[in-house]
């Protein structure tokens, strides 16, 4: 195919492979980090198609800078992070990597869920010390997570998937969101309740709404205030979804126990004050980083990009209102 693509940073290795095979010319980012805004603006001119990334901020300015390109594929299923309204007034398709990621954002959103509960991470730190010299009946004490209430703040794929799983522990399942979900509440025996009442009712509250401007902030001092002392707040999806300076306030006065942290508000920054909690887990955006599954997002991806590029309607188009715009 005569095209000419960009992909802003090095992605799984058959990806790389499939685009190789099939555009005239592919320029990968060459630094082993995102580009800057610079270097981006400079890098879209020419292009025919560009993979980017969440850490690329794709907005109108960068959008316009890239004329004639057909494709941006976002390499993640989140898209947040392009400016999908002026894409499609400018004629260019956007597309994401919705489903593959689900089981292993899911197994992520468990390793929080039982690592904040059972302070997993402070005792591997606490072994490495070299602080262990007696079994003890009171040391590194948590909670128990088996027959708890989990609470599910959106139940699409990921939501869902984190159900299943809550199944084998003999929770309590509750779940907020716009729309009822009848697997959710079929197969998972979940019940559909208001965002007050999750708050105020779970023991684990885990995050799964993608990031919107009605989801901005769904998570801010009324609800950590709603929360028990001895719940615990997990979010696999969007930083700023939580207000992270209302969460730093309900840690330091002990409103709710901990929090199981994969996203921040200012990413890749966090507020400083997490840093030394004990009762806090922070990780560094791995929700869908295994192997297998970021090989799937990136062949997801690059198959979107060249479809767009040979003129079909790649598979995973979120803006379709762009195919109906007059030529
Ligand atoms: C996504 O795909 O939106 C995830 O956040 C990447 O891990």
């Amino acid at each position: 195919m005569d095209c000419n693509v960009l992909v802003t940073r090095m992605i799984s290795k058959p990806a790389i492979e499939f685009l190789e095979a099939r555009c005239k010319t592919l320029e990968i980012n060459p630094h082993d980090r995102p580009m800057t805004r610079e270097e981006l603006m400079s890098a879209v001119r020419g292009r025919d198609g560009v993979l980017c990334l969440l850490t690329d901020a794709i907005d109108e300015t960068i959008l316009r800078e890239a004329t004639g390109c057909r494709v941006f594929a976002n390499h993640a299923v989140g898209f947040n992070n392009v400016e999908v309204d002026a894409a499609t007034r400018l004629g260019i398709m956007v597309t994401n990597t919705p489903g593959v990621l689900t089981e292993t954002t899911a197994d992520l959103t468990w390793a929080l869920i039982l690592a904040v509960a059972r302070r997993v991470v402070e005792s591997d730190q606490f072994m490495r010390a070299g602080k262990y010299t007696a079994w003890g009946p009171l040391l590194l004490l948590g909670t128990d997570v088996y027959g708890k209430t989990l609470g599910i703040v959106g139940a699409g794929r990921i939501g869902e998937a984190v159900a299943r799983r809550a199944v084998g522990f003999g929770m309590t399942i509750l779940y907020a969101d716009v729309r009822a979900n009848d697997i959710m509440e079929s197969q998972h025996n979940a019940r559909r309740v208001g965002l007050d009442e999750l708050s105020k009712t779970s023991d684990f509250v885990t995050l799964h709404v993608p990031l919107l401007p009605e989801t901005t902030h769904l998570i801010g001092p009324h609800e950590l205030d709603l929360m028990k002392p001895a719940a615990y707040l997990i979010n696999t999806c969007r930083g700023p979804v939580v207000d992270e300076k209302a969460l730093v306030r309900a840690l330091e006065t002990q409103s709710i126990a901990g929090a199981g942290l994969d996203v921040y508000e200012n990413e890749p920054a966090v507020e400083s004050a997490l840093l030394p909690m004990q009762n806090v887990v922070l990780l560094p955006h791995v929700g869908s980083a295994s192997i297998e599954t970021r090989t799937k997002m990136a062949m997801m991806a690059a198959e979107n990009l060249v479809a767009g590029l040979e003129g079909k309607r790649p598979p995973n188009l979120v803006n379709p209102d762009v195919l109906n715009r007059p030529h």
